[in-house]
């Protein structure tokens, strides 16, 4: 019997110490025994990350949408794999359930092959929060078409820039998404995007807000009379083992945003396995994850995991503050929602209004907390466990990243016993190391460095889509021999560990990533804009926020300072999207460089943290006298 579900802390090391001495024959006898193949692998693993190239289950055929749906239908068929929570609470909720989500798989997958999608096609998914999100993904991976979703939050310009990066043929989207009281005109934006995406022929809209939109004949259709159309049937494509199942666009301290490769197997496998024991879901359960499909937590923690394990997951269409900041705390009574997974901002701005709105709810049904996308701050940690768990529900702080494809370091609730701060214990499999300034690795308790992986686990990502030199350069070329994550982290004495933070130029907004780069492009198309840099400060509600500094062209003329201020942010929502906007913009005579022409962003760092006590060595610096100009104007 292999060890599926883990159930005391024993058994986690036992498990543990047999994952790491033969990583092959341990996920072979978990793979062996608990997904449906269509045949078994040939080779286990193959690995060298000096190329880097790592093969998992190398020879397996399968799909995973029969190992989401099929395998589940004769025990589990009128259970709900997907609850649709809608935006409005006064809209009935949909149950979906694993019968009816084969049905509208099996149709939609049809209708893409209809429209001339085959296996390795790239489709673009443009979608708010609604079922036809999460039946498109899984009918794109029915197909062996690779998906590529877009969170609905993007702008045009981020939309195209992702769609032609990875070629895409066909887009879907909706006439509009709900959030909160606002309705947003997704199709504009696809449009918008469009005009620079000359490879997208085929775009399938779906209704949601019965907006009136503009419809381009020949290349837009409406989804729901195709799917009315096409047969409930739809067989499985034979995928192997390796193909890629999806591309997920993540943003990179330079240049564009990287796409993703995860494939099959190894992917199925370890979301799986990850999704039972660190959720610890039981038959019956219902599970939410507030994130957004559009991100990798939405991947790996609404759709894949869970419905692999025949789990009812929740999918949310709205905002935490509408229509009141109670309705998380409303939907968790309502369905009765058992484990309940989100994130350290949003717990923060819950925080901010009182314990009242959570004590109106009957929580009891809630057995465990999770958080994730950010080091959650002690006092938030606490308010969590007190309010939200009443102390009784277990917070797994996951520690993960697009890039592993799967949470790799976090308490097994009821196991491992939490520390607040703390993501504590590797997942089983997951050999974390942690790497000093030299590149020498640090052994031993109660150390901080650089946090990597020294060994391959089943759902890494194996590229980035069409440059596989980037995925080297930036994983596999810090460290020889390592995966390295771009996160500091640090080792307690009893071999816990806490992640400290971005070590690159990736700053944590709210949970999302964004790469210093493009926005700092993006300002710089501002007419008036000679040069900026961009760097975080601490945020109570988003963690960090952004700090510009921006020197503008001496023209002579005098400009108004609070509308430059106004277009730059305007110009980073067109470019980015509106979660880019930066919080503060120090208008300045110049930035900080060594004489190699680098902005030296430590110092630019520290100003905008208040934290000018020591600035550390100037000396290298071609323009001094800069420093004290900004200092004495800092915002
Ligand atoms: C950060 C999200 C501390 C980290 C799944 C990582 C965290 C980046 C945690 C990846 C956590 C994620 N504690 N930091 N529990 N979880 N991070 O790709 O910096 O959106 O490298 O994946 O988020 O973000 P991504």
């Amino acid at each position: 019997m292999s060890n599926y579900h883990i159930k005391h802390l024993e058994e986690y090391y036992q498990v543990y110490r047999k994952s790491v001495r033969n990583p092959g024959a341990f996920w072979e006898e978990i793979a062996e025994e608990h997904f449906l193949w269509r045949k078994k692998w040939d080779n286990v693993l193959q690995w060298d990350f000096s190329k880097p190239e790592v093969k998992w289950f190398e020879g397996a055929q399968l799909n995973i949408t029969e190992n989401c749906i099929d395998r589940h239908l004769t025990t589990r068929g009128n259970k709900t794999a997907i609850l649709f929570e809608p935006n409005n609470p006064k809209e009935l909720a949909e149950h979906i359930t694993y019968n009816q989500l084969h049905k509208r798989v099996n149709q939609f997958a049809n209708v893409l092959k209809a429209q001339g999608i085959k296996k390795g096609d790239r489709v673009c998914i443009y979608l708010p929060m609604i079922p036809e999100l999460a039946i498109s993904v899984l009918a794109c991976a029915r197909i062996g078409a690779i998906h590529s979703v877009v969170f609905a939050g993007f702008s045009a310009t981020a939309l195209a820039t992702r769609i032609n990066d990875s070629d895409c043929k066909m887009l879907l989207t909706s006439d509009g998404s709900y959030r909160g009281a606002k309705t947003i005109d997704l199709k504009d934006i696809v449009d918008e995007a469009l005009e620079h995406c000359p490879g997208v022929t085929r775009v399938l809209v779906t209704k949601r807000i019965h907006a009136t939109i503009n419809m381009v004949s020949g290349r837009d259709q409406w989804l729901q009379p195709l799917l009315d159309k096409a047969s409930n049937i739809c067989e499985a494509e034979i995928m192997n083992a390796e193909d890629p199942l999806f591309i997920l666009y993540t943003s990179g301290s330079t240049g564009k945003p990287k796409g993703m490769v995860h494939t099959m197997a190894g992917y199925m496998v370890y979301t799986a396995y990850t999704f039972k024991n660190i959720f610890q879901y039981r038959e019956n359960d219902v599970y939410w994850c507030t994130a957004d499909i559009g991100w990798i937590t939405g991947h790996s923690y609404i759709v894949y995991g869970p419905l692999i394990n025949g789990a009812t997951t929740l999918m949310f269409e709205g905002v935490p503050s509408y229509p009141d900041y109670g309705r998380f705390w409303d939907i968790v009574q309502k369905h009765k929602v058992n484990q309940f997974y989100t994130a350290p901002t949003a717990i923060r701005a819950l925080a901010k209004q009182g314990a009242e709105l959570v004590e109106k709810y009957d929580l009891s049904s809630l057995k465990v907390l999770g958080s994730v996308g950010e080091p959650i701050n002690e006092e938030a940690w606490h308010w969590y466990n007190d309010n939200v768990g009443k102390k009784n529900s277990p917070i797994v702080d996951t520690w993960w990243q697009t890039e592993t494809g799967g949470i790799m370091i976090s308490p097994i609730p009821y196991v491992t016993p939490t520390k607040p701060t703390y993501a504590t214990l590797p997942f089983i499999g997951i050999q974390p190391t942690l790497m000093d300034s030299h590149g020498a690795e640090l052994k031993g308790n109660q150390v901080e460095g650089r946090l990597c992986i020294k060994f391959p686990w089943p759902s890494m990502a194996r590229t980035i889509w069409g440059n596989h030199q980037r995925y080297k350069d930036t994983y596999f070329s810090t460290y020889k021999n390592q995966y390295f994550t771009g996160d500091g982290a640090l080792r307690d004495e009893v071999g816990y560990y806490r992640i400290t933070g971005r070590v690159d130029d990736v700053i944590i907004v709210s949970g999302h990533n964004l790469g210093t780069a493009p926005i700092e492009d993006a300002i710089n198309e501002h007419p008036a804009v000679s040069e900026s840099a961009i760097v975080g400060f601490p945020h109570t509600i988003k963690g960090s926020a952004l700090y510009g500094y921006v020197t503008l062209k001496d023209t002579g003329e005098s400009r108004d300072q609070d509308n430059v201020r106004k277009e730059i942010n305007q110009i980073i929502s067109e470019h980015i999207g509106p979660i880019a906007k930066l919080d503060k913009i120090q208008f300045t005579s110049g930035l900080p460089k060594t004489r190699s022409g680098k902005i030296m962003r430590r110092i630019l760092r520290k100003i905008a943290h208040k934290d000018t006590s020591n600035l550390g060595d100037t000396s290298t610096l071609l323009n001094p006298e800069v420093v004290q100009d900004i200092m004495d104007n800092a915002l």
